[in-house]
This record gives C-alpha cells, sequence and structure tokens, in this order.
C-alpha cells in the first residue's frame, strides 16, 4: 500500500520543453498506484495564494487542480508547462513556508513532486524539512545541474537553436560576414558549447574556460585570409561579463570589425529556445524521471533529484545535489561541507573535476577543428 493518499506536482523556475512530459508521466505513474493528483498552477506561487484564498472551489480552480488521467492527455509532445511557472522569491521567507505548509495540510497534500532547477530543488528540501516529503526533477534548458548530466529542455534547446544557426550560416555565407551570437545559458556554457561543435564555429567564449579574445580575433582572421572563409560563426555563453556596461558580444563584434575588417554583426538567440515541442530525447527523459520520482515516494524516499548518469536514471540525495553545484560553481560558504563525510566530499570533487575535464576537452576540440 501507498504511503500517500495526494500528490501535488509542480514546475517552477524557467520552464523548459518536456515539463509536460515529466507532469504527464507522474501523474499517470500516481493514478495507476491509486495516488490522488492535484496539480499545482504557477509553481511555488500557486501553494502560497492557495493558503491565502478561503474558497475551495476557487482553490480547485485556480491553484490545486484535481488530474485525472485525461488531465495529462495530449501534453507529451507540447512545449512549456500546463501547470505554468513562476519564480518565488515569498516562498524563501518563513512565512512563505508556513502558507505553503498550511496550502499542503488544508488541502491533503502528503507529497509533492517538484520540476525544475536548483532553486526548486531548494524549496523541495526545506517542504521535506517541513514534513512534506518532496522529490525534484530536473528541468531547464542550461543544462547547469552539476548531479545530473542532462537535464530535461536542454536537448530541445540545442535543436531548436541549431536551426537557428544553421539559418545564421546562410547569411554569413551570402554577405561574407561573422555573426557573433549570444546563447542563452545562465553562466553555464553547455548550450554554447554543443553548438560550437555542432554548427563549426569559428570562436566560442564560455564563462568556465578563460577565453583568450586577441588569439580568437586572430582566429577568425586567418579564417578569412588563410582559409578563404567567407562565413564565420563565433558563440558567446550567456554570462560572460559586460565591459564597459555592454555585452561581451558586442565588445568582440567592434573588436573584430577594427582589427579584420570583416564585415560582423553581433545578436543575441534568448527565450526562443526556452520553447517548442520536445525532442524525443527529452521526452523520454523527462517520462522516466517522471515515473521513477513517483516511485521513490512510493518507496517511502524522499529529499532526492532524480537524475540521468551514464544513460540510466538515478536518484541523490537533493542536498548532495545542492552542495556538489556550489562546489562546481565555486560558491560554497564556510561550513557548506561540514555535514558530508570525507568519502562524500571526495565523490563530489570527482564529480566536479570530470565536469570540468569534459568542458575542457570539448572546447579544446571546438577549437581544434574549427579551421
Ligand atoms: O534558466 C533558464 C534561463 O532561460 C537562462 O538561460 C536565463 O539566464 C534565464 O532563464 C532567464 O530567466 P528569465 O526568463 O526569468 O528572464
Amino acid at each position: 500500500m501507498p504511503r500517500f493518499r495526494k500528490i501535488g506536482i509542480l514546475s517552477s523556475g524557467g520552464d523548459a520543453p518536456g515539463m509536460n512530459a515529466a507532469i504527464r508521466a507522474a501523474t499517470r505513474r500516481a493514478l495507476s498506484q491509486g495516488l490522488e493528483v492535484v496539480g499545482i498552477q504557477g509553481g511555488y506561487a500557486g501553494l502560497l495564494s492557495a493558503a491565502d484564498e478561503p474558497d475551495k472551489e476557487v482553490i480547485r480552480q485556480k491553484y490545486l487542480r484535481p488530474f485525472d488521467t485525461a488531465s495529462v492527455s495530449n501534453i507529451v509532445y507540447r512545449g512549456g508547462t500546463i501547470l505554468y511557472s513562476s519564480r518565488c522569491p515569498e516562498f524563501k521567507t518563513e512565512e512563505g513556508m508556513n502558507k505553503a505548509l498550511k496550502a499542503c495540510h488544508d488541502n491533503e497534500i502528503d507529497a509533492i513532486v517538484a520540476i525544475g532547477g536548483d532553486g526548486t530543488f531548494r524549496g523541495a528540501t526545506d517542504l521535506t524539512n517541513h514534513g512534506i516529503p518532496s522529490i525534484g526533477i530536473p528541468a531547464t534548458i542550461d543544462n547547469d545541474i552539476t548531479a545530473t548530466e542532462q537535464t530535461i529542455g536542454f536537448d530541445t534547446a540545442l535543436n531548436t537553436a541549431l536551426g537557428m544557426f544553421d539559418s545564421l550560416r546562410d547569411t554569413a555565407e551570402s554577405h561574407a560576414r561573422c555573426l557573433v551570437t549570444e546563447v542563452m545559458g545562465n553562466g553555464c556554457g553547455f548550450l554554447s558549447l554543443y553548438l560550437a561543435l555542432a554548427t563549426g564555429a569559428n570562436a566560442l567564449a564560455i564563462p568556465e574556460i578563460p577565453f583568450d579574445r586577441e588569439q580568437a580575433i586572430k582566429t577568425i582572421g586567418e579564417a578569412r585570409t588563410r582559409c578563404g572563409k567567407r562565413g564565420i560563426l563565433a558563440i558567446i555563453g550567456e554570462g560572460m561579463p559586460k565591459i564597459d556596461g555592454k555585452d561581451y558580444g558586442e565588445i568582440f563584434k567592434n573588436e573584430i570589425i577594427e582589427r579584420t575588417g570583416i564585415d560582423t554583426r553581433y545578436n543575441k538567440i534568448g527565450h526562443i529556445i526556452r520553447g517548442g515541442n520536445p525532442t524525443l530525447r527529452d521526452r523520454l527523459t523527462a517520462t522516466q524521471m517522471g515515473v521513477e520520482a513517483v516511485n521513490k515516494l512510493l518507496e517511502g524516499r524522499s529529499n532526492l533529484v532524480i537524475c540521468v548518469n551514464e544513460n540510466r536514471i538515478t536518484a541523490t540525495d537533493i542536498n548532495f545535489a545542492l552542495v556538489l553545484d556550489k562546489m562546481y560553481k565555486n560558491k560554497l560558504k564556510d561550513g557548506d561541507l561540514d555535514n558530508f563525510t570525507a568519502f562524500q566530499v571526495a565523490q563530489m570533487k570527482a564529480r566536479c573535476e570530470a565536469r570540468a575535464a569534459k568542458i575542457e576537452r570539448l572546447y579544446n576540440m571546438a577549437y581544434d577543428i574549427s579551421m
């Protein structure tokens, strides 16, 4: 017999293609195991609004929608999230947490599946600590959750951007131009790195690797003079520092013009890669993660983030995952490692090193074969 009667599912933070596939899978798996499911609308903010709303019917319609199997029909192929999403600073306060707990208790929500990025997981672990067992599913186009090799949405965003870069290549070739393009990523260079490899870009700047602008401009110049390239692509990962208040890519573009005389334009690929129908890969990953999240709750487990590593669906303790992330992003504070054994800290270090080594290897590869 399941330990829970009713679970709530929410999506939070930046939406990502494949969130709907995860919502569908978690809902159907829970229903098939005799659980009730509530679709929490608008992320953690939806929970807080439910606590403030006295009318039960309004709650059911606007904030905590009872889900049956038909509620998640025909969504596996759709981008965005039918549960809507938000970023909710109030949830991080004590008052916000109290409201969330009230909403769960008043509406008999016993456990939560939270789909999103690291902010979403911080919320999930806080809920678990306050007696609402929660499990996280990583969904963000940025692929910036260190505990998992793949986040839901990353593959779709890559494929969407790839089509855009192919179009940029057409116009760059036609006009013999260099096109410098910033790609979203929130300080994580994976999107830019994979795109550089897949589009044959001649320059790539990502926050994780020191960037030699002088050398890159020289390389771009040589691509034209030595290799006769007409169209030249340069990719800038979001998170490269502003220079004199201007985008890194803007400055880079100006320097390319000054130093090489190549006609150059700068543009940005922003939110457009967050939408669109999820790819096969994202749908498969999301579906397996959604099922696994519910399975873990049924096993009596909580405070986990579902991951994919070496092509297997796994689960990692959320606290471990959050501190691992901090370690990778050099954001560790005093005391962050206190609750972990020496073995766990060594595991974290090994994971960080492996991830950094992968990025460096692929980065060097991109440059090696760019001409
Ligand atoms: O995390 C996904 C992401 O699209 C990042 O790539 C980007 O930095 C951020 O969200 C943008 O956030 P918002 O949509 O809130 O402006």
